[in-house]
């Protein structure tokens, strides 16, 4: 018998024939149905980053795969982004220690009209009691509902926070790693190579909240030339026995905090680098997905003198730490004029 002779007999095939175009009808249903869930899975996965986004029709096709999850479409309660809506916003936050440089590369930032970085936020105690207070904190902020003198307009691509070590950072780190990774908050970490010179600031600034040198008001950053001579004037005594230790301690925090936020995506950039890298702010404005731009700031920088002005007791500091691992910190000047 050949095949034609099944075609065109009605008998008793007829059924089975009708099976058969059953079964393929509904394996190509199970094939649709199938690609189908995937299809769903995937997009789902992608838009892990917020649910903001299931809601935003806004195109993300400029976006490559992999920052997907660090690129957002806020809708803040309490404006609406206008013409802006679909300009897609970064979120960041800068992971610094005091005296470093942060309030002068903040006030940079803040010179890009696209960007907006919102301070201390953590200063506050409250914000920073426990994990469940940090993240509501964290969950304000970027919903974009949070207004301070770095708030912009509604076409603000990058948002974010200036974030100390010592301000519940640490203490927290797995719950916050977690959320920064959920959300898609890109890091910056903004450390000082010379921690000789950081303790010297540190000093200084504390002299200086004590005793409120210009006109009986303290100023941890100044504006003028004037101002940043006065508080120079004041040369800090430094305890040789504990300089070391404090350096080293300085140094473990600083490594044991780059290797908690090591799975966040990231950028390191040093203090010394921002001042002597022309460079150095070009990649922090890629970094951020903001058109690159020259930024300015008002900031006039205190300590500009060779270490061996700054400190009282230079002789003993400087025999203190002659042959140890950080002798380099005595001769590096941070500043270039
Ligand atoms: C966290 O701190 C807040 C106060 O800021 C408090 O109301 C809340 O009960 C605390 N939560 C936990 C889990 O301790
Ligand atoms: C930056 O801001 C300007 C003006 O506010 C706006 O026209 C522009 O689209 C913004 N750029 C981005 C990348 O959001
Ligand atoms: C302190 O106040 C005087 C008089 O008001 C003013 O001339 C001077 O510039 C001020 N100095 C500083 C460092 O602010
Ligand atoms: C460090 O100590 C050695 C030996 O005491 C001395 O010769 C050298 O001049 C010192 N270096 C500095 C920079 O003071």
């Amino acid at each position: 018998m050949s095949v034609y002779s099944l075609k065109s007999s009605k008998g008793p095939l007829f059924p089975l024939r009708s099976i058969l175009v059953f079964l393929i009808a509904l394996f190509g249903f199970y094939v649709c149905y199938f690609s189908f869930n995937q299809i769903t899975l995937e997009s789902k996965d992608n838009l892990i980053s917020g649910e903001e986004q299931l809601r935003t029709p806004c195109g993300r096709r400029a976006v490559p795969n992999e920052l997907m999850q660090y690129v957002h479409f806020p809708k803040p309660a309490s404006y609406n982004r206008g013409e802006c809506a679909c300009n897609p916003v970064r979120f960041f936050v800068i992971i610094t220690m005091q005296r470093s440089g942060s309030g002068w590369f903040e006030t940079l930032l803040n010179s890009h009209p696209n960007v907006s970085s919102n301070g201390e936020i953590f200063s506050i105690r409250k914000r920073r009691e426990n994990a469940s207070s940090i993240l509501r904190t964290l969950d304000k902020l970027y919903n974009l509902d949070w207004h301070t003198s770095a708030a912009k307009n509604e076409c603000t691509a990058a948002f974010g926070l200036k974030w100390m070590l010592n301000q519940g950072l640490m203490g927290h780190h797995k719950d916050i790693v977690n959320y920064l990774n959920k959300k898609g908050v890109m890091v910056i970490f903004l450390f000082r190579r010379n921690t000789l010179r950081r303790i010297i600031s540190v000093l200084a600034n504390d002299y200086d909240r004590k005793t409120k040198q210009l006109n009986g008001t303290h100023k941890s950053h100044v504006h003028s030339k004037e101002e940043a001579e006065i508080l120079a004037r004041f040369k800090p005594k430094l305890d040789v026995a504990a300089l070391v230790p404090s350096i080293r301690n300085a140094e473990q925090s600083m490594a044991d905090c780059l290797d908690h936020f090591s799975s966040t995506r990231h950028m390191i950039l040093f203090y010394e680098d921002v001042i002597r890298d022309p460079n150095a702010l070009s990649r922090v404005q890629e970094f951020l997905g903001v058109p690159v731009m020259r930024l300015f700031s008002r900031h006039v920088k205190i300590h500009t003198s060779p270490l061996p002005d700054l400190v009282d007791n230079w002789d003993d500091v400087n025999e203190e730490l002659n042959g140890t691992e950080y002798a380099h910190f005595t001769d590096s000047a941070d500043y270039v004029k």
